[in-house]
């Protein structure tokens, strides 16, 4: 019988300031067995959640392939299905369990059908054990931290027909070298760091993906240099916290360094996300401000605009420290467009604690926001805060703040009207071939007909109509496209 390896909310909330997160290179060798083991099968990938998960799927695709598994979209058809999971709301969870329901029937029909989990849910102790013990159709369940252990645990559970179970609560490692199967072949994720240790107190994420360790510049380095001589035109720095890089590392690179080494590669767009307002400085503020390749899109986090709430969160900075940090942002950096978090219904939170959140985003006029019902994560130190606030409330409020979201992101794509955009486009649109659409360097989704454009490819287009999520228009020629 295999020995489940299980994770430990007490461990995992643990942290050491003087670690060094050992680099593996190579981290992924296959046996001769495992190279061939998928021979002939499928394989589904079903990621949830962040950025930091789609990377995570794209390995896993990549290691399933080095594996000789296919890929298929037809859950039904597949051979090993893995639900990459998220737990930084119930809802995404509930959503997740559920689909382990639906996919209790394809197993009936394909006994073999091998269900795996991983991500943030199985990283929770009381979630791993509930779903041992209430879902027995999951065979293959790893953490965040074992996805270098993937081949191994698969052969297991294909070759032994018995559950195999692998969930660190470590601080982490950094894998190096890791194959993927990356969405597109015109934009790509770079992780330039793992793990968060800001502890924000709603936060699971924390807990669910360890200490904060940070990619050698090096090695971020040669990723976007291979990136780019593959002819990627966008990459996003990917990180929980970015502008927190390099702390964790004795060489004392920080972000603006790293921004500075990536800019020079002169890859053609470069993003980066997530920013915590805490710790973004001028430098950062000036290289974004100087560097043509460096976009001209800021998602700042704002989660409240109320003090009291702010420092219940743990949040580290005032409503008046963001202000100025958003002021100095926008009249620093040309065109740049600003979105946010926001989190209504923190235990406790007061009508007039509310009312200035909203007076934060008729302040800061947002191009774009992403707002939440606080949900009550286990282990958090706001699940154990006593909510006297009822959920009706809670949803009234969210409409009311997303009511004012959704008028700034339209006033704010409508100033785009009649301006002639650059979009690096992504694709055909679902539903009418005539049209295609990309992003725009502030991360404006732009909808488009056009007469001589093609995927990856980074064009003009003549915007005609602003909406509340994206924009319109149409292909023009400058004679400076890049495909011609
Ligand atoms: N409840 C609601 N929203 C949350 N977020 C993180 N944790 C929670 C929670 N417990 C939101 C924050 C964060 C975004 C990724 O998700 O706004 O910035
Ligand atoms: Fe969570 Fe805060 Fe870390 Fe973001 S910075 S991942 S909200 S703990």
């Amino acid at each position: 019988m295999n020995e489940y390896i299980l994770p430990s909310a007490k461990q995992a909330r643990f942290r050491n300031t003087a670690y060094q997160a050992p680099i593996v290179y190579d981290a992924i060798k296959l046996s001769d067995n495992q190279k061939h083991l998928g021979a002939g099968f499928k394989y589904h990938v079903a990621t949830y959640g962040c950025q930091a998960n789609v990377r995570d799927g794209e390995v896993i695709s990549g290691i399933l392939e080095n594996m000789g598994y296919t890929f298929t979209n037809e859950l039904k058809d597949a051979d090993v299905i893995i639900l990459n999971t998220c737990a930084i709301r119930e809802n995404a969870e509930k959503k997740i369990l559920g689909t382990i329901g639906y996919l209790k029937s394809f197993k009936r029909l394909n006994p073999d059908m091998i269900i795996g989990l991983c991500g943030c849910i199985p990283q929770q102790e009381q979630m791993v054990k509930m779903i041992i013990d209430k879902y027995p159709v999951v065979e293959l369940i790893f953490g965040t931290h074992n996805i270098p252990s993937l081949p191994t645990l698969l052969e297991n559970v294909v070759t032994n027909k018995e559950r195999n179970v692998e969930v660190f609560s470590t601080l982490g490692s950094i894998y190096e070298d890791l194959p993927s199967v990356r969405q597109f072949k015109h934009k790509a994720f770079v992780n330039i760091m793992d793990g968060c240790d800001k502890f924000c107190t709603y936060c699971i994420v924390p807990y669910t993906r360890g200490q904060q360790r940070s990619r050698r510049l090096e090695d971020i380095l040669k990723e976007v240099n291979f990136l780019k001589n593959e002819g990627y035109k966008e990459i996003t720095l990917l990180g929980q916290n970015v502008n927190a890089y390099g702390k964790d590392l004795a060489e004392g690179y920080t972000f603006s360094d790293l921004l500075e080494k990536v800019s020079d590669t002169g890859l053609k767009r470069i993003r980066f996300t997530t920013s915590h307002p805490w710790d973004f400085d001028d430098k950062m503020i000036d290289i974004i401000a100087k560097r043509e390749n460096l976009m001209p899109f800021i998602h700042l986090p704002l989660q409240s605009g109320n003090d009291e709430i702010l420092k219940l969160m743990g949040r580290r900075y005032t409503a008046k420290e963001y202000k100025e940090l958003f002021n100095k942002i926008k009249s620093k950096i040309k065109d740049v467009a600003i979105s946010t978090d926001i989190i209504v219904g923190f235990p406790n939170e007061t009508e007039e604690q509310f009312s200035d959140t909203l007076d934060m985003v008729e302040f800061c006029k947002y191009d774009n926001a992403y707002s939440f019902i606080f949900s009550s994560r286990e282990g958090t130190p706001a699940a154990t805060m006593k909510d006297q606030i009822s959920i009706k409330e809670k949803k009234e409020r969210l409409q009311r703040l997303n009511e004012r979201l959704g008028y700034y992101s339209k006033l704010n794509n409508k100033k785009w009207e009649g301006k002639i955009v650059e979009v690096l486009v992504d694709g055909y649109s679902k539903t009418n071939p005539k049209i295609m659409s990309g992003y725009t360097p502030q991360q404006k989704l732009v909808n488009f007909s056009y007469d001589n454009a093609e995927i990856g490819a980074i064009i003009y287009v003549e915007i005609t109509q602003g909406m509340k999520n994206s924009l319109n228009g149409k292909q023009v020629h400058l004679g400076k496209e890049d495909h011609e």
